[in-house]
This record gives C-alpha cells, sequence and structure tokens, in this order.
C-alpha cells in the first residue's frame, strides 16, 4: 500500500506534493519522491526513509514546475533504497511513473524489455511500467498507457507524466485506489483524500480499469479500450484526521475491513488461475532442499506466534510433518534441538521484534536455514533471514494485530500447499481443491464484515464483564487465542483461551450463572466433542456464544447465541472464524471507551527484550 499524489495547475506544484505525501506516510514510509516537469525538463528527486529525508535532500533547491507527481513508498519487491523509490522512469528521463499495486508479471516483462534494449535501474516491478509506457510511446501518452497495460497483470493504481507532454498527466485505477480531486484551473490526484483536502473536496473516484487523462482545465474519464466514461463527482465531508482512516472512526476498524483486499494482495502471483496452481517464486529452495525438509519449527510473538499455531495444524494435517511452535522469548533459553533437515520458520508483522530476531539469529549461529513472514520489505528479520515470504498486508498502523495476522495465515496455507507439491503429497485434485478454497477466502470474509452489526449487539453483552474464556478444540484452539488477545489487548477484559476439552480439568469452576464464554466450534471432525463442551458451560448457566460453519446443525437449542459462518475446509476456518473476533474485541473495547489504535502499556512493534 503506498501513497500517490499528483498535480497540475497555476500553483506550483513541489509543495503541494509534499504537503499530500505528508497526510498519505500512513500508507507507507520507507521511501519517498517527487518528479515535476521543470522549464528545464523532468527533475526527479528521490530518498530512502521518511518523507523528512527527501525534503532535506531537496532543500531550498525546490523544483519549479506547475505540474509533479510523488510517491511514498511501502516496498513490495525491492528493499527500501533510493533506487528502488519512486518515481520510476524508463530509459530516458523523459517518462515517470508512481504505482500503487503488485505487478504479477513483472519478471516476464523485465525479462523482455531487456531484450528489446531497456536497462533497468532499480529492484521493483514498478520501473517495468515506465519502460513499457516508453516503448509504446509514438506521441500520445494515453495510448502508450493503453498499449502498455494491454501486458500487465496485477493491481495498480499508476500516474504517468512525460516530458514531451506539458500539462496531461494519465492515470489508471485497477484494484488500488486512486481519486482526482476537482479546482478551479487545477486539478489533482491522489491514492485517497486526506492527500487533497486543503484543496478540494469534490473528486471522482476512479473504479476498476478506469483511464484518465486529466489537464489543469479538464478531466476525461475513458475505459480500458478508450470509450468516454461518465462518473459522478461527490462532495467528501470528512475531516482530515477522519479522512486518513479511510472515514473509519479507528485505524483497527479499518484495517479489519481491508482484510479482504490484504488477502487478495498477498495471493497475488502466487495462487494462480483461480487456485488451481501455486507458486512461491521468490522462496529459493531447490526442489531436494524442500524434500529434504523433516521437521518444521515455527518461532514468534503475539498474534504471530497464534498464527504459527494455525499453520501447525495445517502442515501436520497435509504435510505428516512433525511442527513445533514456540514463543520467541523461550526458544531462545531452552537450548532448542535444530538439524540441518529442520526448518525453521520465523513470524513478524513488523520485523523488529526483539525476541523473535534473537531466536532468528539463535538459529543461524548453529547453521539452520532461516524463513522469515514478514509484512515490511527490508525490516531486519527480513535481512537477515536466508529466505522471505512477505506478506502484502500493507502497512497495519494500529497495535492490534488484525489484517497481518490474516495474510499470515494465509501465507502459511500457501507455503503449506507448496510444500505439499514438492513432496509430492497431495493429489493434483487435492491441490486443486484446496487452491480453490483459499482463492474463495477473501470473498468469504467480505460476507462476515457484512455482518459486523450482529456482532456489535454481543459486544453490548460483553462489554460490562470483567473476565471470559475463548475455547475450541483442535485448531479452534489456536483461534480462542488469538480471539483473547485482542480482547484483553484493547478492552482491558481479562480474557482466557481455553483448551475447550480442558474445561472439566478445573476452569469450568470459574463457570456460573451469565458468565460469557465465546466457543469456536468450527472444526466437524470433532464438532460433537465440542458440542459436550457446549452442554457442561450451559449447565453451569454460562452465556455461550457460538462460532461454528453454516449448516452445523449440532449445535441448535445449545447455545444462547450461534453465529454461522461460510463453510471452508476446517483447516482453513481460521482466516473465517478469527473476523468476528476481531470485531467483538473492537466493539467491545469502544463500548468501553478505549484507546483503541493505541492501548495502554502496548507498543505496535516491541523492539526491546
Ligand atoms: C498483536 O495484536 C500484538 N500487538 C502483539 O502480540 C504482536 O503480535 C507481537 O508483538 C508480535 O509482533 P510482530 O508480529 O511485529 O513480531
Amino acid at each position: 500500500m503506498c501513497g500517490i499524489v499528483g498535480y497540475l495547475g497555476e500553483q506550483q506544484a513541489y509543495p503541494i506534493l509534499i504537503e499530500g505525501l505528508k497526510r498519505l506516510e500512513y500508507r507507507g514510509y520507507d521511501s519517498a519522491g517527487v518528479a515535476l516537469q521543470c522549464a528545464e525538463g523532468m527533475k526527479v528527486i528521490k530518498a530512502k526513509g521518511e518523507l523528512s529525508a527527501l525534503e532535506q535532500k531537496v532543500g531550498n533547491g525546490a523544483p519549479i514546475g506547475h505540474m509533479g507527481i510523488g510517491h511514498t513508498r511501502w516496498a513490495t519487491h525491492g528493499a527500501p533504497s533510493d533506487a528502488n523509490a519512486h518515481p520510476h522512469c524508463g530509459c530516458s528521463e523523459d517518462f515517470a511513473v508512481v504505482h500503487n499495486g503488485i505487478i504479477e508479471n513483472y519478471l516476464f516483462l523485465r525479462n523482455w524489455l531487456e531484450k528489446e534494449g531497456h536497462r533497468f535501474a532499480s529492484e521493483t516491478d514498478t520501473e517495468v511500467l515506465a519502460h513499457l509506457v516508453e516503448h509504446f510511446y509514438h506521441g500520445d501518452l494515453l495510448q502508450a498507457v493503453q498499449k502498455a497495460l494491454e501486458k500487465v497483470r496485477g493491481s495498480f493504481a499508476m500516474v504517468v507524466m512525460c516530458d514531451k507532454e506539458e500539462d496531461r498527466l494519465i492515470c489508471v485505477r485497477k484494484d488500488s485506489p486512486l481519486i482526482i480531486g476537482l479546482g478551479k484551473g487545477e486539478n489533482f490526484v491522489a491514492s485517497d483524500v486526506p492527500a487533497i483536502l486543503n484543496h478540494t473536496r469534490k473528486i471522482y473516484i476512479l473504479e476498476d480499469g478506469d483511464l484518465a487523462s486529466i489537464t489543469p482545465d479538464s478531466v476525461e474519464i475513458f475505459t480500458p479500450s478508450g470509450d468516454p466514461l461518465q462518473r459522478e463527482a461527490i462532495e467528501v465531508n470528512w475531516d482530515a484526521v477522519q479522512a486518513e482512516k479511510g472515514g473509519y472512526p479507528h485505524f483497527m476498524l479499518k484495517e479489519i475491513m481491508e482484510q479482504p483486499h490484504a488477502l487478495r494482495e498477498t495471493m497475488r502471483g502466487r495462487l494462480l488461475q483461480g487456485g488451481r496452481e501455486i507458486s512461491l517464486p521468490e522462496l529459493e529452495m531447490n526442489p531436494q532442499e524442500l524434500r529434504n525438509i523433516s521437521r518444521i519449527y515455527i518461532v514468534a510473538c503475539g498474534t504471530a506466534y497464534h498464527a504459527g499455531l494455525v499453520g501447525k495444524y495445517a502442515m501436520e494435517r497435509l504435510l505428516r510433518l512433525p511442527v513445533e511452535v514456540d514463543l520467541a522469548s523461550e526458544f531462545r533459553y531452552r537450548d532448542p534441538i535444530l538439524d540441518e533437515n529442520t526448518l525453521m520458520l520465523v513470524i513478524s508483522q513488523s520485523g523488529e521484534t526483539a525476541d523473535t530476531l534473537a531466536a532468528l539469529r539463535l538459529a543461524r549461529k548453529q547453521g539452520n536455514k532461516v524463513l522469515a513472514l514478514t509484512n515490511v520489505v527490508g525490516s531486519t528479520v527480513a535481512r537477515e533471514a536466508d529466505n522471505v515470504l512477505y506478506t502484502w498486508a500493507g502497512p497495519e498502523i494500529a497495535v492490534a494485530s488484525t489484517k497481518a495476522y490474516l495474510t499470515q495465515l494465509l501465507s502459511l496455507f500457501l507455503l503449506t500447499l507448496y510444500l505439499g507439491k514438492a513432496r509430492n503429497l497431495l493429489s493434483r485434485s487435492d491441490l486443486e481443491n484446496f487452491g480453490k478454497a483459499i482463492f474463495a477466502l477473501p470473498g468469504q470474509v467480505e460476507q462476515v464484515l457484512e455482518r459486523s452489526e450482529e456482532i456489535r449487539e454481543l459486544a453490548e453483552y460483553l462489554a460490562p464483564w470483567e473476565s471470559t474464556f475463548f475455547i475450541g478444540r483442535n485448531v479452534d484452539y489456536a483461534v480462542a487465542m488469538e480471539g483473547a488477545l485482542k480482547l484483553k489487548e484493547i478492552s482491558y477484559i481479562h480474557a482466557e483461551a481455553y483448551a475447550a476439552g480442558e474445561l472439566k480439568h478445573g476452569t469450568l469452576a470459574l463457570v456460573v450463572e451469565g458468565v460469557p464464554v465465546i466457543a469456536l466450534a468450527t472444526q466437524m471432525n470433532v464438532i460433537e466433542k465440542s458440542v459436550s463442551n457446549i452442554k457442561e458451560v450451559n449447565a453451569r448457566g454460562g452465556y455461550i456464544t457460538c462460532f461454528a460453519q453454516e449448516g452445523t446443525t449440532e449445535l441448535q437449542g445449545e447455545a444462547d447465541g450461534i453465529f454461522y459462518l461460510p463453510s471452508a475446509p476446517d483447516f482453513l476456518m481460521p482466516i473465517i472464524a478469527v473476523v468476528p473476533l476481531q470485531l467483538l474485541a473492537y466493539y467491545v473495547a469502544v463500548a468501553r471507551g478505549c484507546s483503541v489504535d493505541k492501548p495502554r502499556n502496548l507498543a505496535k512493534s516491541v523492539t526491546v527484550e
């Protein structure tokens, strides 16, 4: 997720670009850059680091020009650096492109362009767009962009400028947001509303496939094939703070709602042909190495640890490999037993968690290769691991991790299918069936998000309580742990996750009339056992809300409330089942007046031991 800003009109473009990028820093902040059309030609300035690094680089020499584009980056392909920062140019500095999204077939396009004589200056997927436009440019920028896009697969919000065409920007929107701000004798383009709120509240929201040609006095919108389109301009009534959260009251709710998009972006280029093919090109492990793996060791903290627990169930079930999951803070002090055939996997959203980093270093010191699963390109974990599988959730601002967790689960499932295929453990039809089921997950998460009001009602009941239990069997127990952590960390209610089969061994003593119990019962292979545990709670007067797959008739009359979820293979259910638990934690925290995005005593990234 990156931030894009563009301007053309009577004002100086540079200050407008910088101001807009500042308001988009929540979308990405590992590098930034601007390109301006100046009297002496195109001027491109880029810098690694936060926006302030770019401003320092420009100093008092702000380029003079009335048209420009700017970008603040959240890296996906190519670590943060000056060279990898946007805008990207072709072989000449006549063309500049800023982009938000993922070009799935960028390697293929890059190889083709290099054979056509193009020379690349960065490691990014985006740079191929600049060279493609340059390649197809024969005097009309809109046509060049249309031709270029015929070759591109992926997601892109893109703005292109050309030094040969004064006062004209070409914009495209597919899967990543892009809006056009309408002014008088000037126009704006941006990834999101906050960037332009100080200049205009009248905007076009481009729709998937829209192409737009913008001048200071006109905005023309077209279909991909060039047919003119009419879009209704809307008036934005958000204030700047609301706008930064996309109109949501908190980043956490925004990030919960972004999860279908985050899942789609994370599977992009990896789960192909509607789920019938799996590919992890970034995993540099040869087939023999993959077949030699005799054990998997997952190490992480907090929510990332809970993701590892879910991954364990999937991996053990499909790969028949022993999988150990350990808290990083424990792993590093218990002299772990690793051998050359142990696949060491560390999971970290931030890629900076001190305990996880220490565990990675310990494993590498013992000669183990480490695969990292992280959301931040160029993070310390990413740089020190031997292999990296990125989640593409975009920046996660709220302390409580949601979309990063979901994309961690997805990445673990993709890795499991990939290993299953490499080790010839999964039949073609299994691979296709599981792949299609994974491909369907974003839509199923959307179905759950559409029912968030039902969860808000449950939150009203839970909010006054000071303690509660989350119970589940099998992988539902791992999901219960994540649900309990979400509730604890933002509502401050003492929530405990328990293996449902363990209740009668002690904890049931705490279940009395009205005590809220959240029961996960999505695992059909143990549904009868789950029902009997729910009966145990029922018999003591607990107030049970159950989350189960639609069509689970065994639960009728057994719980005070049942929230039926879209069905998926058991081992995939955590991606669907955790969403109502995230919403529950969110609404309870709001009802209790807690600081949802920045809960007390906690930090987004725990870089100390
Ligand atoms: C998750 O909601 C918490 N904020 C916390 O447990 C977090 O998951 C943990 O600190 C690990 O962070 P990491 O994924 O960045 O390593």
